[in-house]
């Protein structure tokens, strides 16, 4: 069982994005991608995910070849997704936001005209008990009828893991979290990726914090300029001279 890259290439016009790439996430292990901005790591991302298609390679989901599956198609078999930037619709309510991701996965099989009313509302009614538990649980907001433009930016990151969280995906991934999240909301993002990690959500996690990463990751990968320069231990990634040299700027940080 796993999510896998493999022998991923993809360019842009002559520039050469990502270069025979291979990357599996396994249920239950949380593996944190760094690199420096430009190394390819959301570009891998949307490969994994149907947002952009490689020139070569393949992606499998459970053995499953999924290369030409759209990001919807990927979305119900399981692969959940954030964006750097956070997609969300800023005039949904908080509430709304985050049932849609139970409907993102759910609405062919179980709001199909085969469900009687009756039962509809009653999956409606567990479903919102559910989302006001994920809201409750990232602190997003006290009223769940509040538009979601009215959260910060931090809040807005924590909806969007929300909202994925709600797909109930068996891949979940993360294209930094946690960028402009304080320090009070990155500890919930922590204990809510673990705490997926633990339902055997399988997670790739991008993040600049090497910090945070370090701490949070059960195996790392280090990209630089398209290329997997690194693989392992967050302690011997982090310490790796490539890694160091080409994302740390030199200098060793301690994890
Ligand atoms: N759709 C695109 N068209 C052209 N160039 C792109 C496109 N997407 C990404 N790139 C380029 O690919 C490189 C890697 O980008 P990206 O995957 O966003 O890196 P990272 O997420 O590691 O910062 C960058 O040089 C970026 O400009
Ligand atoms: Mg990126």
């Amino acid at each position: 069982m796993s999510l896998e890259a493999h022998n991923i290439s993809i360019a842009f016009g002559g520039l050469k994005v990502l270069k025979d790439v291979s990357v599996a996430v396994q249920p239950g292990v949380i593996t944190g991608l760094v690199g420096p901005n430009g190394a390819g790591k959301t570009t891998l991302f949307n490969c994994l995910t149907g947002v952009a298609q490689p020139q070569q390679g393949v992606v499998r989901l459970d053995g499953e070849d999924i290369s030409v599956y759209p990001l919807y198609r990927r979305i119900q078999l399981g692969v959940s997704r954030t964006f750097q930037t956070p997609r969300l619709d800023l005039d949904a309510s908080v509430l709304d936001a985050v049932m849609m991701g139970f409907y993102s996965r759910n609405k062919p099989s179980l709001f199909g005209a085969a469900v009687s009313l009756p039962s509809r509302r009653r999956l409606e009614r567990q479903l919102r008990a559910q989302a006001e538990r994920l809201i409750l649980q990232f602190e997003l907001t006290a009223d769940p009828y509040q538009r979601s433009g009215a959260l910060s930016l931090g809040r807005l990151r924590l909806l969007e893991v929300a909202r994925a969280i709600a797909s109930s995906p068996k891949y979940l991934l993360l294209d930094e979290p946690a960028a402009g999240v304080d320090e009070h909301d990155r500890a919930l993002l922590a204990k809510a990726i673990r705490r997926a990690a633990g339902d055997e959500i399988g997670v790739l996690l991008v993040e600049h914090n090497v910090g945070f990463i370090a701490e949070l990751s059960d195996h790392m990968v280090a990209m630089v300029r398209g290329e997997i320069v690194a693989a392992g231990k967050p302690h011997d990634v982090v310490r790796d001279e490539q890694v160091v040299t080409a994302y740390l700027g030199g200098h060793r940080v301690a994890a």
